[in-house]
């Protein structure tokens, strides 16, 4: 029987240890942690996330203030906004949702997020500490899979991880965090992406699969190798019609093909998903308290 990594219970856990201090910085210091989230345009999956990452802040006494912009809005005004945030100090994190529309230059606008308020670990500056080793914001769902990965005690030292997909949100950062000589890390890190001609060749080597490319059930059983852990990242709508919403989701890897072959695996939902908000509140604490205050 695999392990099915319970990632909405780690985060339910986080967030009530996160209440509780929480409590105990507005009664001692008087610190309210605030978040800003920004919005921009109409795609429902990024209005979704958004609404959940208010409702957690509130869940556990953050403040937070919410901004939705249209479609059509300027990188002028999302600009705007990030300047008042960033003078703001009950404001301690800005979160500005991606995608963005494309008149709005993605990276201008997180080079526009003061360092110490970029919650989401997305500016070059928190970037470049993660690879560094040094410590700083980590992009909340690396961060996540890396709890979920050493709760669950799965071995790092020395073992393969092929992460599959680049992206800046989550390949990149993960597989950089991973390779770090501490003991949360110290794999051996593969990238697999687009130009991989052949990657099941490299997926077979796994110790951990990293799956972040948005291909439902992408990956089946022969593509991995026997006991490997599975980190699902992948959360795909795919059209179903016994559920009332006529859709459902599913991960990159196909968890039924897959499960009796693997050591461990993150369901999707309630794997990966959760931790991703979870990180996110435990970031918006640590910047209320200021990074070196946070064991
Ligand atoms: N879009 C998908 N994941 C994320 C995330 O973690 N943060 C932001 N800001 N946008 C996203």
């Amino acid at each position: 029987m695999a392990i099915i990594i319970d990632g909405k219970k780690c985060s339910e856990e986080i967030r009530n240890e996160l209440k509780q201090k929480t409590e105990e910085l507005i009664k001692s210091k008087g610190i309210k942690p605030g978040l800003a989230l920004l919005l921009v345009g109409d795609n429902p999956a990024s209005a979704l996330y958004v609404k959940n990452k208010a409702k957690a802040c509130e869940e556990i006494g953050y403040n937070s203030v919410i901004v939705e912009l249209p479609e059509d809005t300027s990188e002028k005004t999302v600009l705007n906004y990030i300047e008042k945030w960033n003078k703001d100090e009950s404001i301690h994190g800005i979160l500005v949702q991606l995608p963005l529309p494309k008149q709005i230059n993605e990276q201008k606008v997180i080079l526009s997020i003061l360092p110490e308020k970029d919650v989401d670990g997305f500016h070059p500056i928190n970037m470049g500490r993660l690879v560094l080793g040094l410590p700083g914001f980590i992009p909340c769902t690396p961060a996540g899979i890396q709890y979920l990965l050493n709760k669950y005690e799965i071995p790092l030292k020395g073992k393969h991880v092929v992460v599959v997909g680049r992206s800046n949100i989550v390949g990149k950062p993960i597989a950089n965090l991973l390779y770090q000589k501490n003991s949360k890390a110290n794999a051996i890190v593969t990238i697999c992406h687009t130009a991989t001609n052949d990657i099941t060749y490299y997926t077979r080597q796994a110790d951990v699969l990293i799956a972040a490319v948005g291909v439902p059930r992408l990956i089946k059983s022969e593509s991995i190798k026997d006991g490997a852990t599975i980190i699902d990242v992948g959360i795909n709508r795919i059209k179903d019609a016994s559920t009332k919403t006529g859709y459902r989701l599913v991960g990159d890897v196909d968890y039924n093909d897959v499960y009796n072959k693997i050591h461990a695996i993150t369901p999707v939902p309630g794997g990966v998903g959760p931790m991703t908000i979870a990180m996110l509140l435990r970031n918006t604490y640590l910047s209320a308290v200021g990074l070196d205050k946070y064991e």
